[in-house]
């Protein structure tokens, strides 16, 4: 079976993008693949972030991957730094990646700008996630098109090793989502839903109870020309509602505009889709939140299977470059 991994930030309150373009794949996905979801609870400490909000937010995040559908029996959920392996391996990796590549990445400028102290963990971040995909010998990685980079870093890394070491990673290959990938803010439908800028009104949380949905969707911004048509380009606003729907009701967008002739009624049905979308969402989250200790438990049981496969990968690399075994 194909085996795929996938890494998210414990960063909080996920919205409708992270759901539509990642979870709800992670869910299906489960099922046809060897699948593994980390939270990367090492990567976080890249930049800062309170000791109290990492730990709630983990286990939050934790909640929120199994309320989207992930489940503990089927896919491996595990935190990152529950496996020792990730830094381990991380460092080998540091002495095969050079200075040159980790310079170039433009997520690393971005993150650092502005900044007057940045970490050196920012600097190795892409080298961390390499380690993340490797230790699991993933075939495929889905992951948004902001994660390309870094991923074909990995393959570069891992490529890198395998001719200087000998066979020891599979090179493994990014899984960029078409459907549902494009989710705009509801205000400035020209960018990404994304939880770091700050849009309150244009974001969609996955949690959002049914009267935010419906204000938001409410007040989404279109434009004044009153034709339903799917045009993205003409009609940001609009052609994001259309999407969303799609989305939502497993249809295309070019499809759904033909149903609708006034603004309003699209709205209306908008509203009663993701609000049927997110409402099983929001109550498995509830009934997860509630017990803390059984959280707790599915972590560990997904750390010790991941710890399983990550061991062993481990020992190879170590072995191939000439560590002596312990
Ligand atoms: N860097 C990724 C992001 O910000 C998260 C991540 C860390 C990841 N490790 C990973 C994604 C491994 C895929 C595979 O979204």
């Amino acid at each position: 079976m194909t085996r795929v991994l996938s890494g998210v930030q414990p960063s909080g309150d996920l919205h409708l993008g992270n759901y539509l373009g990642a979870l709800r794949q992670w869910a299906v996905h489960q099922h046809d693949h060897d699948a593994f979801y980390c939270i990367v609870d090492l990567h976080a400490l890249t930049l800062e972030i309170d000791p109290k909000v990492l730990r709630a937010r983990t286990l939050d995040t934790a909640a929120n991957l199994l309320a989207a559908g992930l489940d503990p029996e089927v896919c491996t959920v595990f935190v990152q730094s529950h496996v020792p392996e990730h830094p381990r391996l991380t460092w080998l990796l540091e002495c095969t990646a050079t200075m040159g590549e980790l310079n170039r990445m433009t997520q690393f400028k971005d993150k650092g700008r502005g900044q007057d102290a940045v970490r050196a963990g920012l600097f190795t971040y892409p080298v961390l996630m390499a380690a993340d995909i490797l230790l699991y010998d993933a075939d495929r990685v889905p992951v948004g098109d902001d994660q390309r980079q870094h991923l074909e870093l990995t393959r570069e890394v891992a490529v890198r090793f395998n001719n200087r070491y000998g066979p020891t990673f599979t090179v493994p290959e990014a899984a960029i989502p078409t459907v549902g990938a494009r989710v705009m803010d509801l205000q400035h439908p020209e960018r990404k839903m994304s939880k770091s800028v700050d849009s309150p009104l244009g974001t969609v949380a996955m949690l959002d109870d049914p009267a935010e949905v419906a204000r938001k969707v409410r007040k989404a911004v279109t434009d004044t020309d009153g034709e339903v048509r799917y045009d993205p380009e003409a009609k940001p606003g609009l052609s994001n509602l259309l999407e969303l729907l799609a989305a939502a009701t497993d249809r295309r967008p070019e499809d759904v505009a033909t149903d609708y002739e006034r603004y309003g009624d699209l709205k209306r049905d908008l509203t009663d889709a993701l609000v049927e979308l997110l409402r099983p969402v929001r109550a498995r989250h509830a009934e997860l939140s509630s017990d803390p200790g059984a959280l707790h438990a599915v972590l560990a049981r997904g750390a010790a299977r991941a710890h399983e496969v990550a061991a062993a990968t481990y020992a190879r690399a170590a072995a191939a470059m000439g560590l002596l075994p312990a």
